[in-house]
């Protein structure tokens, strides 16, 4: 194996002049950037921490990041947590979970970690073609290759906070052109008629399971951005996806003259898609994973109008993005749905409490069978709010 090549600054770090969580955090680098051949590490512009939720992290995550002494020197956000910080006690989070979740997010915030905590931080802060990020939710990596073009590997959580502290991370895999090319096709047989995000998302579960961790080549649709969000995120969670391209519309497929000759090609029809949507019955509906876009909260507002909800409602978010969409958010509420920041459905306890979940997500149609022990029904945007407030 060669050595990563480092920088004189970095030598110092390793000897310890910055203090012991500098140089553990380099070192650590260093060994993955060993372990996976890269020659050297790369500037991020920005990293975005996973193992936020105590859900995940537990006891021993939590005393590890207590006893780390350093900040980030660069943009960094958190992953979605188990509760909205603002509004945990209104949700019904047992008050022993709130407060284990907010020393977790109190060691972040000490360690200069920005206490955004969503899986769409590309909503907040500006990423740009090409940009190296160290990014860890599976989603997010997804989104930032594939939609934007930017380079991230999937980070695991310490990778990630290292990243943050250092201000690089080790250049392999996605950082590097040469390996973000397609690696299989994929046609998608539409029926001549558009798919809804909830049909992207159904696309991506059935694809993930199929394409594993290959960079896929999609032809024949059209998504837009949030069915683009929806197609990579349910990819990532059903296979390990962290980049695909689709024909004329993503931005690499539309930079670059990609040879697919002689690639496998899977087919995926718009009859196997349909068959992805339930009708169980349920008693919850959340939408928001990932978070919402400022036009999936639009939408959701214009569905709810003049309506109310029969039952429990929940629509997750970035703080940013409600925050600047202030008067969706109220048009939303009147209907007595709500909407959280900072949480992710499949993390949060609150949603342990009920037995049939209906989503929008095929990320979250692939998680919270495990994770929140419901049964899951999937459905489309409209789908959702016809069954919570008929
Ligand atoms: Fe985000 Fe959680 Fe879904 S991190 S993508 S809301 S599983």
């Amino acid at each position: 194996m060669k050595p990563v090549e480092l920088e004189p600054g970095d030598e110092r770090i390793l000897a310890g002049e910055q203090g012991e969580t500098r140089q553990k955090m380099l070192e650590l680098l260093v060994a993955l950037g060993t372990v996976f051949g890269a020659r050297r590490l790369v500037p991020v512009h920005s990293v975005q921490v996973s193992g936020a939720s105590y859900k995940t992290i537990g006891k021993y995550g939590l005393e590890w990041l207590e006893q780390l002494d350093a900040r980030a020197v660069v943009p960094a956000v958190l992953n979605p947590i188990g509760m909205p910080r603002g509004r945990w006690q209104e949700m019904g989070v047992d008050p022993a979970f709130a407060e284990k979740q907010n020393a977790v997010i109190t060691a972040y915030e000490r360690l200069g970690i920005r206490l955004e905590c969503t899986c769409t931080p590309y909503y907040l802060y500006p990423v740009h073609y090409g940009d190296h990020l160290a990014w860890s939710e599976s989603s997010a990596v997804s989104y930032a290759n594939s939609v934007i073009g930017a380079r991230t590997n999937r980070e695991g959580g310490p990778a990630a906070l290292a990243a943050a502290i250092i201000g690089k991370t080790p250049c392999y895999g996605l950082h590097l052109a040469a390996n973000r090319t397609p690696q299989l096709m994929v046609d998608v047989a539409t029926g001549g008629r558009d798919f809804s995000i909830a049909h992207y998302g159904a696309l991506g579960y059935l694809a993930g399971n199929r394409i594993g961790n290959r960079i896929p080549y999609f032809r024949n649709i059209r998504p837009d951005a949030d069915g683009l969000k929806a197609l990579g995120a349910a990819m990532a969670a059903t296979g390990a996806v962290a980049l695909y391209h689709v024909k004329g519309v993503t931005p690499e497929a539309c930079k670059f003259h990609f040879d697919t000759s002689g690639l496998e090609t899977i087919v995926i029809g718009r009859e196997e898609i349909e068959q992805v949507f339930s009708r169980v019955s349920v008693d919850v509906v959340a939408v928001g994973c990932p978070h919402c876009s400022p036009g999936e909260l639009k939408t959701t507002a214009l569905l709810l109008s003049g309506k109310k909800v029969k039952i429990p409602f929940y629509i997750f978010a970035a703080q940013g993005v409600i925050d600047v969409n202030k008067n969706t958010v109220q048009s939303i509420e009147k209907s007595g749905a709500r909407v959280y920041a900072d949480t992710c459905m499949v993390v949060s306890p609150v949603m342990e409490r009920y037995t049939a979940i209906m989503v929008n997500s095929g990320k979250a149609l692939a998680y919270v069978p495990d994770m929140c022990g419901a049964v899951v029904r999937m459905g489309t945007l409209e789908e959702c709010v016809a069954v919570a407030t008929s």
